[in-house]
């Protein structure tokens, strides 16, 4: 088997922890009871993109336990937890001589490079075929595949490339790289039935690149199930922001002032556990129904510009692009702690950060930096600006990916097994499929639901088994 991760007698420490995530992952455990015998994904080549942590080793498990063969990367440099990863490839029944499980190629602190050459194995499949099931967060596999399809298509010349130059002139190595393949990539992109996914970046691409009529694959948009955003996005961060930065800088948030750019559902779990923990926050908006939202929460909403000098803590959440540009970092207090949980990097210059002539970085340790500037006074970056949460702790806790992750498998299912019912677009699973997957998590926390009668559900217009709302419903 081939694989690439960072050491695999680590493998013993992530099956102690992937058994007790088990437990706390009630929905990915009926998915698998549920279809164990009928094996819907037998035949499903799967390569994943999505941090390599303990919680998507029991996906990755899941999709083997419903027949897939499956191979996988992080979709972060910094995300992977190295026991997750060697667990993952030792299995459940190998051992570290003999590894018999899942071939992954991720380990926490990767380059660049060494990032997109992940994503290239993960796509390669020994026989030197691809996969034809992607499961993407934040849309970096499914990007790879699309600009080497553009690239071959162009005559193995560069083609359109993202907003980062550094990022795109490795991605462009690694298509030329394929140059003397005969059309791989096009081949790949031929086989593939679809796509599931994770995360509200990667969506904004998919549907980007279908409004241009680029997509060249049906797409499954998880990420709007919501049982998915309005859970992951929000009580997730609610929990792993503070993780982040407790682990990052144990500075105690009682009484600080802490910015939140962006109020979307993931500002919005952020917000509320920093004031949970006493401080006093701040929230950044461009949307005056968020910003509304924001202050009718209690929050005082003001620009950046107001308060980049007096706030301790900031924490960008918009999946936008510079947010907080280097200038803003110039003005900010003495060891102020500038993060971002947004997907990528862009949120915050670090670019422009680097720039500033005479400035100088002091690493903490891994994932912690202080930059100092020449008039003395430091700023401490999370994560290079990389998303805090998954590299400075170890993302969101097990029972909320589990609503993540079993909407992950029954798309994935959905979209293997029902490709004729999905030409190229992309789409959201149906409401009873999002109802399901919250109905799988109801027993573990002794929710008691309360059942319609006949004439109750006669008289609001629903079925007695659902769905209970309509699809423009909001949550
Ligand atoms: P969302 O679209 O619900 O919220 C983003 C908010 O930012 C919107 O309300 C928008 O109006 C606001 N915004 C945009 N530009 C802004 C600006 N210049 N200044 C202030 N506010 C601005 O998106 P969601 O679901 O909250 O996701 C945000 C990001 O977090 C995405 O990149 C997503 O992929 C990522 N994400 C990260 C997770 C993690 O574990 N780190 C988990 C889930 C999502």
């Amino acid at each position: 088997m081939d694989f690439k991760v960072a050491d695999l007698s680590l493998a013993e420490f992530g099956r102690k922890e992937i058994r007790l995530a088990e437990h706390e992952m009630p929905g990915l455990m009926a998915t698998r009871k549920e279809y164990a015998a009928a094996q819907p994904l037998r035949g499903a080549k799967i390569m994943g993109s999505l941090h390599m942590t303990i919680q998507t080793a029991v996906l990755i498990e899941t999709l083997v336990a419903l027949g897939a063969d499956v191979r996988w990367v992080s979709c972060n440099i910094f995300s992977t937890q190295d026991h997750a990863a060697a667990a993952v490839v030792v299995g459940p029944d190998g051992t570290v001589d003999n590894p018999s499980g899942v071939p992954v190629f991720a380990w926490k602190g990767e380059t660049l490079e060494e990032y997109w050459w992940c994503t290239e194995q993960a796509l390669r499949w020994p026989d030197g075929s691809g996969p034809n099931m992607i499961l993407d967060d934040g849309g970096d596999a499914t990007l790879l595949v699309h600009k080497g399809v553009e690239f071959e298509k162009a005559g193995a010349v560069p083609v359109a490339g993202e907003d980062d130059p550094e990022e795109w002139a490795v991605i462009l190595d690694t298509l030329r790289r394929t140059v003397s393949e005969d059309k791989w990539w096009t081949r790949v992109a031929e086989e593939i039935k679809g796509v599931t996914e994770e995360t509200t970046t990667g969506v904004h691409r998919l549907y980007e690149m279908h409004k241009s009529g680029t997509l060249l694959f049906p797409a499954i948009n998880v990420n709007d199930s919501v049982t998915k955003s309005k859970f992951d996005n929000k009580y997730g961060c609610r929990h792993s922001v503070i993780d982040g930065l407790n682990r990052a800088t144990d500075v105690l948030i009682g009484g600080k002032v802490a910015v939140v750019c962006g109020y979307g559902d993931v500002g919005k779990g952020c917000a509320d556990a920093l004031r949970g923990q006493g401080a006093r926050v701040i929230v950044t908006e461009i949307d005056p129904i968020c910003a509304l939202q924001a202050a009718m929460d209690g929050f005082q909403v003001t620009t950046l510009e107001e308060v980049v000098g007096i706030a301790d803590i900031f924490v960008t959440c918009t999946g936008n692009y510079g947010i907080i540009t280097a200038e803003h970092m110039s003005q900010m207090k003495h060891q102020a702690i500038v993060s971002n949980i947004g997907h990528f990097d862009n949120e915050i210059d670090m670019a422009g950060l680097t720039r500033i002539p005479g400035i100088k970085r002091i690493n903490i340790k891994p994932q912690v930096d202080e930059w100092v500037f020449p008039d003395g006074h430091s700023i401490i970056v999370l994560a290079e600006g990389r998303l805090m949460n998954l590299g400075c702790a170890t993302g969101h806790p097990s029972f909320v990916m589990s609503n993540s992750f079993t909407n992950q498998v029954i798309a994935q299912i959905e979209l293997f097994t029902k490709t004729d019912e999905y030409p190229v677009g992309v789409y959201v699973l149906p409401k009873h499929l999002d109802e399901k997957v919250a109905r799988l998590h109801l027993d573990a926390l002794g929710v008691k639901l309360t059942t319609l009668s006949k004439k109750q559900a006669e008289y609001i217009g629903v079925d007695v088994e659902g769905p209970y709302k309509p699809d423009h419903y909001r949550y």
